[in-house]
């Protein structure tokens, strides 16, 4: 199965494997445009049924990250076309994550120096990687946010389309929403969170309205089809508490994707292992609820617990992400069942194409 096309209504994939959306800072803080290594990075893994990119700000203040490339203006628009042409002209299909980070931020990753956008001003216990005196990249922790307000939430959701308008000019042949891991759609959810006593607060509705509107916005852009909404239940990261209802939360969430024809639902298992459990009733509940393209993603190293998910019908695809770094050829080294390189953490925020385009390939 895992080496099956999939297809929906608007696009077929060439297999079931997806490289995860992974954050690699090797662009330009200044203009965030992609450059010739983010091209061949990319090219280099186009075997992947899907990649989907590392999480893309859609505005300056959506960034949490030094150099992180972004896709808020047409400059950076041209600079993934060349990145999407690669892969498409090596037979891939690339979405862009689209992203904002909310209070995973820092003033000084902002042109304007304005603070991180929250849901609350609740700051996050994390860290974010900014630039420090001498311009090398040191780790601090997250700065004070500022609770969005009404007029901002519209705002955020017109830049989440204007990435989405901007994600066909690039030739993208999607998007998927970066709804997890406590960046802003996911503080938004948290009760821990959000204190909203508006719109955006209390109910469950309430706290998935930001998320669903951008969704709406997103899709009048690309079409259902072209969307992917990315979640991580259990998750604990970036300073978020896990959600306490999680058989409801994220069924729920499910159920409104449905509706609305979403095109992939993509979990990430970021609390290790329940996510290949058999037992676990998290991925038959989403099954139950969500008829699309279901991604499940954490910890998958090898084809047979690829297929034995797929098998098991909870799932539809798989997303890879760390054996992708260290692995370009990682569909083929799959199907061959062969030994897989390991990465080195410490090459993947920033830097140069060592730890990057330097992973070599089983007949290199
Ligand atoms: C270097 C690195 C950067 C990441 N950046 C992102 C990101 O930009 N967006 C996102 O949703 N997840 C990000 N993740 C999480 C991965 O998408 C993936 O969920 C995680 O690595 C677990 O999958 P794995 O066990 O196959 O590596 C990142 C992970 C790593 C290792």
């Amino acid at each position: 199965m895992l080496f099956d096309a999939y297809a929906n209504a608007s696009l077929t994939l060439a297999n079931r494997i997806a490289m995860a959306p992974m954050t690699r800072c090797r662009a330009n803080h200044q203009d965030a445009v992609p450059n010739d290594l983010i091209v061949e990075y990319y090219r280099q893994r186009a075997a992947a049924g899907l990649i989907i990119s590392e999480g893309v700000p859609v505005s300056d203040r959506a960034r949490g990250y030094l150099d992180t490339p972004a896709l808020w203006n047409e400059d950076q628009a041209a600079g993934w076309k060349k990145v999407t042409d690669a892969v498409h002209a090596a037979g891939g299909k690339i979405f862009a994550q689209i992203w904002h980070c909310g209070r995973i931020s820092h003033a000084s990753l902002h042109a304007d120096g304005s603070a991180p956008a929250g849901a609350s001003i609740k700051p996050a216990a994390a860290q974010v990687r900014i630039a420090g005196p001498d311009g090398t990249p040191v780790s601090v922790d997250c700065g004070q946010p500022e609770a969005l307000t009404l007029s901002e939430i519209r705002g955020v959701i017109g830049e989440f389309a204007n990435a989405a308008r901007l994600s066909k000019l690039a030739g993208f042949d999607g998007v998927e929403i970066h709804g997890a891991n406590g960046y802003l759609l996911d503080q938004f959810r948290c009760p821990a969170v959000n204190n909203r006593n508006d719109a955006y607060g209390g109910s469950l509705a309430n706290r998935y309205r930001l998320l669903l509107e951008v969704v709406d916005a997103v899709a009048a852009e690309v079409g259902p089809d072209r969307i992917a909404v990315r979640q991580s239940p259990y998750g604990a990261g970036n300073g978020m508490t896990p959600d306490p209802e999680p058989l409801v939360t994220y069924p729920w969430l499910a159920r409104e994707l449905e509706k609305r024809g979403i095109g992939f639902l993509h979990i990430y298992a970021q609390t290790a292992d329940w996510i290949h459990e058999a037992g676990h009733p998290m991925m038959p509940a989403l099954r139950d609820s969500y008829g699309g393209g279901l991604i499940a993603c954490g910890g998958f190293k090898s084809a047979a617990s690829c297929e034995a998910i797929l098998q098991r019908g909870h799932a539809d695809l798989i997303a890879i992400g760390k054996p992708f770094i260290a692995n370009p050829d990682l569909v083929e080294r799959l199907r061959r069942d062969a030994a897989l390189n390991n990465w080195d953490p410490k090459s993947f925020y920033g830097g140069d194409e060592r730890g990057y385009l330097d992973y070599p390939a089983l007949n290199a």
